[in-house]
């Protein structure tokens, strides 16, 4: 009983570690959405959504992979077990919240595959990456393994779809609905392109008309505040005086 006990508290801290990492990485994509909608005045990130591989599923794949049996072998081969979603509204997010995790000095991206330069033969288009991310432990520090994918919301309608299908079908869709869900990965990828260029068409409207009355004001913590006319004053006078 007591060796059970040893036991359950081992998987229980193994997992904690993934969750602690999927944390830290939702709070760094949380600072760069925040940031992001601060410069470009629009949310790159519809929403995010975490989850942690079931022990039972860590089981099978390790057998699948024919692996090791241990924590350490485990934690090495399976790269999935914390898993971050980021569903962004147009494809150029998508990119650029990849650049800008790249630059964060304290993640290391080790395994990029781009569905969406490549799609796979079904149609399923999305940015996957692993990412190794320190996790701080009051007795260790652990460098764990994130599979991060991003895709846009059609993207994702698409995947959530053909995965219901596919488990419906008993992973045996007949030829017909996988033909019928390759248009519509066409259809959502032509979607996504008009969106973007939609987008940027506003985009380019708005900074045209980017009047006083936007530039007045500064949004911080979804709260707006005005600029006071004192302080616009100081600053007319400062640039008079040059
Ligand atoms: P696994 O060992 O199965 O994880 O293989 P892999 O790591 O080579 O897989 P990959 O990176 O291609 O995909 C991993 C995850 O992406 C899957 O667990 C799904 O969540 C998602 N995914 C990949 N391909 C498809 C697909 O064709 N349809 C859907 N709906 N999801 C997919
Ligand atoms: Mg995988």
């Amino acid at each position: 009983m007591e060796q059970f006990k040893r036991f359950k508290d081992e998987i229980t801290r193994f997992l904690m570690m993934y969750k602690f990492a999927l944390d830290s990485l939702e709070t760094k994509i949380e600072i760069l959405k925040e940031e992001f909608n601060f410069l470009h005045d629009y949310n790159p990130i519809e929403h995010t959504k975490s989850r942690l591989k079931s022990p039972e599923s860590m089981l099978n794949k390790i057998h699948r992979k024919r692996c090791e049996v241990s924590f350490p072998s485990i934690k090495q081969n399976i790269k999935d077990i914390a898993g971050l979603r980021i569903t962004c509204s147009f494809v150029s997010d998508i990119y650029r919240i990849y650049d800008m995790l790249l630059n964060q000095s304290d993640l290391k991206i080790v395994e990029t595959k781009d569905y969406i330069k490549n799609p796979k033969p079904n149609g399923y288009q999305s940015l996957h990456l692993i990412v190794e991310v320190p996790v701080y432990m009051s007795d260790r520090q652990e460098q764990v393994y994130v599979e991060v994918q991003i895709r846009t919301i059609a993207m994702d309608f698409w995947a959530s779809l053909e995965h219901k299908i596919f488990y419906k079908y008993n992973e045996a869709v007949p030829p017909r609905l996988l033909q019928e869900l390759k248009e519509a990965a066409d259809s959502a990828a032509a979607l996504d392109q008009q969106m973007e260029r939609l987008h940027n068409e506003v985009a380019e409207i708005k900074e045209n008309h980017e009047n006083s009355e936007i530039a007045k004001r500064i949004i911080i913590n979804d709260k707006e505040f005005q600029i006071p006319a004192a302080l616009l004053e100081m600053i007319d006078i400062g640039q008079g005086s040059k």
